[in-house]
């Protein structure tokens, strides 16, 4: 296939991780799955900077404590196996980068969903913890039962945010069809 910058909004998400995400740098993946955003963090932060990752699912935490074995890089990653609601029970300090990516596990039980509720009081918790200047970013699905009302909460929630304390912006690829996947990306000010 020929290249292309705007593959979808999964590839998008982890270009502003390389762009924004700096060495030493503590950051939050706050649903692991298959560890793919948790592993590039790990790489990105350097020994020097730690990644918190949350999962409900134990086989989500163990695939993903494997890649980072496999890749040395598990020192680096505190794994909790909690929901991403009580994040404020984990994480006591500030820090530079949070990332969601809603929805199921890929190849995993479609039933294990993101739920709107327990998604807002996370991310409310997790702007709460971000510095100032730190980034946010929500990948939202639609075409899953549930994911439609997750994502008008995630999106009335953050319309109204105050423009003085954050920006907010939304990336989605608006010809296309099959409701593709939409990132929101926050900027605490
Ligand atoms: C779309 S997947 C994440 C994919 C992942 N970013 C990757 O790179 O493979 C969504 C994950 O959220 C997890 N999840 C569901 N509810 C959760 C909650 N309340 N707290 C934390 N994780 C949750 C699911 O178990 C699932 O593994």
């Amino acid at each position: 296939m020929r290249f292309k910058h705007f593959v979808n909004t999964v590839d998008l998400a982890r270009k502003i991780m390389h762009y924004y995400v700096k060495e030493g740098y503590k950051v939050v993946d706050c649903t692991v799955g298959n560890g793919n955003d948790t592993l590039l963090l790990a790489k990105l932060v350097g020994p020097d900077g730690r990644v918190y990752g949350f999962d409900i699912q134990a086989e989500a935490l163990s695939i993903t404590k494997e890649k980072l074995v496999n890749e040395k890089l598990d020192e680096r990653v505190v794994l909790i196996k909690d929901g991403h609601e009580n994040i404020d029970e984990h994480i006591y300090e500030e820090v530079d980068f949070v990332i969601y990516n809603l929805g199921y596990l890929p190849g995993g039980d479609k039933e294990i969903i993101t739920k709107v509720d327990t998604t807002l009081t996370s991310i409310k918790k997790s702007l709460a913890l971000l510095r100032s200047n730190g980034i946010l970013l929500i990948t939202c699905y639609t075409g899953h039962k549930g994911g439609l009302e997750e994502k008008e909460g995630v999106e009335n929630y953050l319309r109204s945010l105050n423009q003085r304390k954050y920006s907010v912006l939304e990336f989605s690829f608006n010809n296309q069809r099959n409701n593709p996947p939409i990132l929101y990306g926050v900027e605490k000010l």
